[in-house]
C-alpha cells in the first residue's frame, strides 16, 4: 500500500478559530479526519503531521525518505520564507503537492512567492479543505503514472 505524508505548518493547528472568514470553521481535527477518509477511499496509508517549527518540518521531510511515496504539504507562512523546506523537499525527491486553503496569488503581495512550491509537482490553492482531497486524488494518480503528468 502506498503511503502519503500530510504536513501542515504553523498556525494550522488553530484552524476553525483562526480568521474563520479566511480559513473556514473546520478544525485541524476535522481536516485530519477528512484527509484520513480520502486516503482510505483511495487505498492509501497516511500520516498527518503538524508543527509550528520550521526545523521540525524539515526533520519530518528528511525522515520521509524511503518511508513515504508522496507528500501533501501546506507549509503555511513558511511557504513564503523557507528555503530550508524547499531544499528538504528537493533533497528527498519524493513527489509533493503544495496545498493552500486560500488563494495565495490573490492575497497580500508578500504571499505571492512560494519557495516550497518550486519543489512540488502541483499547487492547489483557494479550494479550502477540499484542496487536500484534490491533492490526494492527484497524487494517487501521479504515483501510478508519473511520466504522463
Ligand atoms: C496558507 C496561506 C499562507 O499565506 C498563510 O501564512 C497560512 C495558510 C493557506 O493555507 O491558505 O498560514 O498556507
Amino acid at each position: 500500500m502506498k503511503k502519503l505524508l500530510i504536513i501542515n505548518g504553523p498556525n494550522l493547528n488553530l484552524l476553525g478559530l483562526r480568521e474563520p472568514e479566511l480559513y473556514g470553521r473546520e478544525t485541524y481535527e476535522d481536516l485530519v479526519r477528512r484527509v484520513e477518509n480520502a486516503c482510505k477511499e483511495h487505498g492509501l496509508e497516511c500520516k498527518c503531521f503538524q508543527s509550528n517549527h520550521e526545523g521540525a518540518l524539515v526533520d519530518e521531510i528528511q525522515e520521509a525518505r524511503g518511508r513515504f511515496d508522496g507528500i501533501v504539504i501546506n507549509p503555511a507562512a513558511y511557504t513564503h520564507t523557507s528555503i530550508a523546506i524547499l531544499d528538504a523537499l528537493r533533497a528527498v525527491g519524493i513527489p509533493a503537492v503544495e496545498v493552500h486553503l486560500t488563494d495565495i496569488s490573490a492575497r497580500e503581495e508578500y504571499r505571492r512567492i512560494s519557495f516550497a512550491g518550486k519543489a512540488c509537482v502541483r499547487t492547489i490553492a483557494g479550494h479550502g479543505p477540499a484542496g487536500y482531497e484534490e491533492a490526494i486524488t492527484f497524487l494517487e494518480d501521479y504515483l501510478k503514472h508519473p511520466a504522463s503528468k
